[in-house]
């Protein structure tokens, strides 16, 4: 298991996910080890029985079909025990009836994560923000376990839980297609072709007239991916 004391470590993208043991509501995890092969989403929360954190947990786990389906564990944590995690998800399930959620069971692992172990090593803490929590961090990991997208929210913003089933498409897509994708990107939409490697051949491809490249300028050039053909994809 690696381990920092040092508040101030942040993997970034491209890094190597940090390798953890730890135990969760689901039993004892080697992370991300224990889940090669798949899209992994890490996410922390401030703490158990705090509002925000219950309405996104139950956002997650109101989705967590979804995510299944595009081959991507969800793993949350806390600087809290298990004990405590036991019972707050357990109120969730029993009692909490938010926005049309109601029996939300969450049975994606959530990490004990008292001794701030994990939470440091992922640079979670961010002292300015809190010393004693973690702030609402999101980390994607690939089937190689290679960190790809960072969010890191403050304690007193919910995130959007659209958005990140929209990033966790988006990486998705651009491995699959090698493509890029533009701003606000979502299936069914144009998708940016990589610029080619000559002006000779950026020439070639503006002068396309009759491919299915659309050109905006020499630097600057789509195509149509159907829904159909990202939703096939979607996962593998
Ligand atoms: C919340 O989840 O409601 C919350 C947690 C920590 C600080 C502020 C809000």
């Amino acid at each position: 298991m690696e381990t920092t004391n040092n508040v101030n470590a942040m993997p970034r993208i491209g890094d190597p996910a940090p390798s953890f043991e730890a135990v969760t509501t689901q039993g004892k995890i080697k992370f991300p080890e224990d889940f090669k092969g798949k899209w992994k989403i890490l996410f922390s929360h401030p703490a158990d029985f705090t509002p925000v954190c219950t309405s996104e947990f139950m956002a997650f786990g109101a989705m967590a079909k979804e995510y299944e389906d595009l081959n991507c564990q969800l793993v949350g944590i806390s600087i809290d025990g298990l004990y405590s995690h036991i019972a707050w998800l357990r109120t969730i399930k029993e009692k909490i009836d938010y926005k049309g959620m109601k029996n939300i069971e969450i049975k994606f692992p959530l990490i004990d994560d008292v001794s701030m172990n994990v939470a440091k090593l992922y640079g979670m803490i961010q002292p300015g923000e809190s010393t004693t929590s973690a702030v609402r961090a999101v980390f994607f990991i690939d089937p190689k376990n290679v960190i790809r997208t960072i969010m890191y929210y403050p304690l007193s913003l919910g995130r959007n839980f659209d958005e990140i089933k929209r990033v966790l498409i988006g990486l998705q897509t651009v491995d699959n297609f090698g493509v890029a994708l533009p701003a606000d990107w979502r299936p069914g939409d144009e998708v940016i072709i990589p610029p080619a490697g000559s002006c000779g051949v950026a020439k070639e491809r503006m002068d396309d007239k009759k491919g299915d490249l659309h050109c905006y300028d020499w630097f600057f050039c789509t195509k149509k991916i159907s829904k159909e053909e990202v939703e096939a994809k979607l996962g593998k």
